[in-house]
């Protein structure tokens, strides 16, 4: 499944202020080396190289495409990427943060992975990331439903849409809490205001309908779409803003988690 990097960037102001708000919460004047795993296509990674210019920011990510736009269009002297499949990565000695901002949700078992990462970290050291937390609202449960009808369902055997692809905020928060770890752990919905056509359709397109779009060909994707939008439509109802343009609500839940490994962790 290929990462489209352009597609991703669309919604940069409502994808970026979690980030910011998630990162703020992390009080650490001079860390050494910092890590932003599932970095996309590396403007928030870039931040972190700004807030912190004596570390030596890393950004990873499994997409080829999103590494090769990072490297590009990012160059800094403490900042570098690579790409780098977090399933079988592990943090270096020496990393004093680590943040992954809206990946999690994309690896099955990602707690037992965190698990692993929250055992290698120093004491000292800082954990942040950020997930979404809306797989049961309309936007997804529309898209299962749909891809559960008789018509949909034997093109896309086998393929997997988890309402559960991440947990609530209070079993992260143990998480955190078990590994020794301070922690700080909060959930909000933005209530976001999209414009355009069929907005829900376009956001969806670049993150959670990627999996159904990658098996289906040109044509099927076309009319999985066209329904889907549909179903969307009467979810999030268009309405008419002062200014004549068309506007949709789309509430969007996130969990965040922020911790710091006390001395005995
Ligand atoms: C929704 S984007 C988030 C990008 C960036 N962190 C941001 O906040 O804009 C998810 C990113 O996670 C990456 N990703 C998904 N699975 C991954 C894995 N197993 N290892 C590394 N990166 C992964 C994708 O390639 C994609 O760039």
């Amino acid at each position: 499944m290929k990462w489209n990097p352009a597609k991703y960037v669309q919604f940069a102001s409502h994808r970026d202020r979690p980030f910011f708000e998630l990162t703020q919460r992390i009080d650490i004047e001079a860390p050494r080396k910092v890590v932003d795993l599932g970095c996309g296509p590396g403007p928030l990674t870039a931040a972190l190289a700004e807030r912190w210019p004596d570390a030596q920011v890393t950004g990873l990510d499994a997409s080829a495409e999103m590494i090769e736009k990072a490297a590009t269009e990012h160059l800094r002297p403490n900042l570098a990427f690579a790409e780098t499949d977090a399933t079988t990565w592990t943090p270096e000695p020496g990393t004093d943060v680590l943040v992954s901002n809206a990946m999690l949700q994309w690896i099955p078992g990602h707690r037992e992975l965190m698990a692993g990462w929250l055992d290698a970290l120093e004491p000292g050291a800082w954990f942040a990331a950020q997930v979404p937390g809306n797989f049961g609202a309309p936007s997804h449960a529309l898209m299962r439903e749909l891809a559960g009808r008789p018509h949909w369902k034997a093109r896309l055997e086998g393929l997997a849409l988890r309402k559960d692809a991440t947990a609530e905020p209070e079993t992260y928060l143990r998480l955190l809490l078990d590994h020794g770890f301070d922690a700080d752990v909060w959930e909000t919905t933005y209530s976001q205001i999209l414009r355009g056509q069929d907005p829900v359709l376009e956001w969806v397109r670049g993150t959670g309908l990627r999996p159904i779009l990658s098996v289906l060909g040109e044509q099927d994707a076309r009319e999985f779409e066209d329904e889907y939008a549909e179903l969307v439509r009467e979810a999030y109802p268009p309405f008419t803003g002062s200014e004549g343009e068309q506007l949709t609500v789309f509430p969007f839940r996130r969990i965040f988690m922020v911790g710091r490994k006390g001395p005995t962790g």
